[in-house]
């Protein structure tokens, strides 16, 4: 297997972000298509979503589930709701479940580490979790009990942006918390939103050399879609030269770009992408660059809850009819669909 590793410098990422010539864009994505099937080949893997809570402690300025949103009905899954979302996962094929929540304690770190051994125990599954900022010691319970990744946005490079979108985070305790998880020995992913207002082409390039920079196993890169509920749907977008729009086009050359600065990363076309072109954001993604797509396994009583954003994709859909769509797209772009628990790709050197 090919690892080659490309450096493109901060000015040329941002060149590449501003870019809005077709045939030279065609040309962006081709190139991180072909990284990618070098580093990561055909296989397109499967990590069933299952959104366990959406209670939250922050108040994130541009999320659905922010605790000031006091029109959302809160919801906590019950643990065999969450086992048999894992027992579908498997019958579905998939290699992966993740077990994603709001930041709360509403699951204490001892029921989370005992539904992870019941998992473990019961499937060959991967487990990843992405349950927001909790102490290490905790990060370390659930490693012991058998997870494998982590997941821990850091939403945007840019600390005094992060400071007015995300008041309750310490963006060096999210770095930190970064470091910590792969010290320990999980899998660590990230990943940012495009188009959230404040953001420069500059935080972007910037947000690409740190994914490259932390060594990250796993990068998602969605488009900012703006929640009525929340205080920064009314706040109004510096559009003008230097705002990144939250567009489809922009995500996909962040995502080509991220490909090509990190080849081994695993790279999901995200479920952002798909609510905001819901005939071929997946594909698009999937074509310049991405290698993972994360059906949702989510019981549709509990889909429109868990409302980070409006329009979610799939939030009517079954998780049957979610498995058997996403294995048609995949197929249908001439992709495989990859087995077993599809971790990274470790450079042998
Ligand atoms: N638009 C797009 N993505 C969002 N997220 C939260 N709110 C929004 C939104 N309005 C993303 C954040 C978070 C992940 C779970 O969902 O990046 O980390
Ligand atoms: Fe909570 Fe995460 Fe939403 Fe912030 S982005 S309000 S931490 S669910
Ligand atoms: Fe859910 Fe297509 S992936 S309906």
């Amino acid at each position: 297997m090919v690892l080659k590793r490309f450096s493109l410098s901060r000015e040329h990422i941002i060149g590449w972000l501003k870019e809005d010539n077709d045939s030279l864009l065609k040309e962006i994505f081709d190139w991180a298509d072909e990284v990618r099937r070098e580093n990561v080949g055909n296989d397109v893997h499967l990590r069933g979503l299952i959104e366990i809570s959406n209670v939250c402690r922050c108040d994130c300025l541009y999320c659905g589930l922010r605790k000031s949103n006091s029109d959302l009905k809160r919801y906590v899954m019950t643990e065999d709701e969450i086992l048999d979302c894992t027992d579908k996962a498997r019958q579905f094929g998939y290699g992966t479940v993740v077990l994603q929540s709001g930041e709360s304690p509403v699951f204490t770190a001892e029921h989370i580490a005992s539904i992870i051994r019941k998992i473990k125990a019961a499937t060959q599954l991967a487990v990843t979790l992405s349950l927001g900022e909790r102490d290490e010691q905790e990060y370390k319970l659930w490693k012991d009990a058998g997870a494998d990744r982590y997941l821990l946005r850091h939403e945007t490079s840019d600390l005094n942006l992060l400071k007015i979108i995300r008041p309750t985070s310490v963006y060096e305790n999210r770095l930190e918390a970064l470091r910590v998880l792969k010290r320990i020995g999980f899998e660590a992913g990230s990943g940012i939103m495009i188009g959230i207002p404040g953001q420069s082409y500059a935080t972007v390039a910037d947000d690409i050399l740190q994914f490259a920079g932390l060594d990250l196993d796993m990068i998602g890169i969605g488009p900012y879609i703006p929640h009525p509920k929340t205080p920064l749907a009314s706040m109004q977008s510096q559009i003008g030269n230097e705002q990144v729009p939250a567009t489809e086009l922009m995500t996909l050359k962040a995502v080509a770009l991220t490909r090509i600065m990190c080849p081994q990363a695993n790279i999901p076309a995200t479920t952002a992408l798909a609510t905001i072109n819901k005939e071929s954001g997946r594909e698009g993604a999937l074509q310049g660059g991405a290698n993972i797509v994360m059906p949702n396994l989510t019981p549709v009583k509990y889909r429109s809850l868990y409302e980070i954003y409006p329009a979610k994709a799939c939030i009517d859909e079954a998780s049957d009819q979610c498995a058997m769509c996403i294995k048609a797209r995949i197929l249908s772009i001439g992709r495989t669909i990859g087995k077993g628990p599809g971790g990274r790709t470790k450079c042998p050197s």
